[in-house]
């Protein structure tokens, strides 16, 4: 069979069931085109995309500026692995890290991988500076959470179907309630052992739950005073998914009209992947000051892609995108109309209780339980409606576009889910 053969919905379907491990659930829409803030079916039907691949594909799909630097990048130099330099990598490290504020990159793939790094860095830092005893530093996390999938991160996840029979676990982590200070504030007392808390800005998969206003900011005192090292994980909610270049924007160089331009609540370990690359390409990074990433040592840690031409060329262009195109302006003006908009609604409609998000990530909560059905078949009905949507957990569905979506285009969403809702039977 050649791949460039056309085939159906069903067929395509048909022959993931087959072939591939079964360790997603889709919605069953085949996709084969993509551009800006719409993708297509292959059989022709167009739809808004209304998860931007979990929030990776930020600057929309297939964006011209990010596929040629791809391209140009792919025709020219791929691979080298880092046993030698390469003459792209050098360039992004510094155009990212001026970006964001940071002395130091170091570059990885997936999320997941770039989350396994800031461990690493943290805990090297334990032991090197802070003189924890070997084999005794903590990492504080919150219940909830998601980093991703890898052995060391489900050990720390309270998501039965995400560790279940995957045991042994990794030990080294306590678990505390989210958006909870007063957690934190006696887990660092009472333990003399704590590297670092690991926290996302906004709890995406968990259903995009915003913390109070002042917790990262009080997180961040806290984790000072106890000597702790505060780790974003802006896999989801970072480049302008909440309507600054970061959810936790401190002293970077952005200049988002929205940033508060303080320290306050800048983490002493970022971790971005994802909308890194704008979904074109697999990049990721932890970034850190020269205080914390001196700890890596040749040989600590690596990645034969990382840091890879392509990445590095994709990085720049991705990062370019988001600025030339005011992204995060955007992110917040529509995340604002998209609000009120469903918030004026909601009152009108018994199967949705509530909206909530920042910028651009954004959900409504069911009227329903976990275990019902309603909010798939939701999704399901938006996608008859041309709208394309996923529960995150059973009674939450995320919604989250591409930044590059324009005001009309918002409204014309909106008008599709608000007639979805209100027509919808149970
Ligand atoms: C906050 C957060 N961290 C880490 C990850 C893992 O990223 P990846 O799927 O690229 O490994 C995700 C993925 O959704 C995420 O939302």
């Amino acid at each position: 069979m050649s791949v460039l053969e056309k085939m159906t919905s069903k067929d395509a379907i048909a022959l993931e069931e087959k072939f591939g491990a079964h360790n997603y659930h889709p919605l069953p829409v085949v996709l084969s085109k993509g551009e800006g803030v719409f993708v297509w079916d292959v059989e022709g039907k167009k739809y808004y995309d209304f998860l931007s691949a979990y929030s990776a594909v930020n600057q929309g799909h297939c964006h011209p500026k990010i596929v040629g630097a791809m391209v140009k990048q792919a025709q020219t130099l791929t691979l080298t692995s880092r046993a030698f330099y390469n003459d792209v990598l050098g360039k992004y490290e510094k155009y990212a890290t001026e970006t964001f504020g940071f002395d130091k990159l170091l570059p990885m793939n997936t999320g997941a991988e770039a989350v396994e790094t800031a461990l690493k860095i943290c805990r090297k830092w334990a032991y090197e500076k802070k003189g924890i005893p070997e084999n005794q530093a903590q990492i504080v996390v919150c219940e909830n959470n998601f980093h991703g999938r890898t052995t060391t991160i489900i050990s720390f996840s309270n998501d039965p179907v995400a560790r279940k029979n995957f045991g042994p676990y990794t030990d080294g982590f306590i678990k505390i309630e989210y958006d909870n200070l007063i957690a934190l504030q006696k887990v660092l007392e009472e333990n003399s052992n704590i590297a670092g808390f690991l926290v996302e800005p906004i709890q995406g998969e968990a259903g995009v739950y915003v913390p109070s206003d002042n917790y990262l900011k009080d997180a961040k005192a806290l984790c000072e005073k106890h000597n702790v090292l505060f780790i974003a994980d802006e896999v989801q909610t970072g480049i302008a998914r909440t309507g600054r270049l970061l959810a936790t924007c401190g002293n970077c160089n952005c200049s988002d009209k929205h940033c508060s331009g303080t320290p306050e609540t800048k983490p002493d370990i970022l971790i971005l992947g994802k909308a890194l690359s704008g979904g074109a390409y697999p990049v990721s990074a932890v970034l850190a000051n020269d205080s914390i990433m001196g700890v890596i040592k040749p040989g600590n840690h690596g990645s034969t892609f990382g840091g890879n031409p392509i990445a590095a060329a994709v990085g720049i262009a991705a990062l370019e995108v988001i600025k030339e195109e005011q992204l995060a302006q955007n992110a917040f003006e529509l995340g604002e109309i998209f609000r009120e908009e469903l918030g004026k609604f909601i009152p009108k409609c018994d199967l949705v209780n509530a909206v909530r998000g920042k910028g651009l990530l954004n959900a409504i909560l069911i009227n329903d339980t976990e275990e019902s059905s309603t909010a798939w078949d939701i999704c399901m009905a938006l996608k008859e409606n041309g709208l394309l949507a996923k529960p995150t957990h059973g009674n939450i569905i995320r919604f989250a576009p591409p930044l590059v979506m324009t005001k009309a285009q918002l409204l014309d969403c909106v008008a599709i889910i608000i007639k979805t809702l209100t027509e919808f039977k149970k």
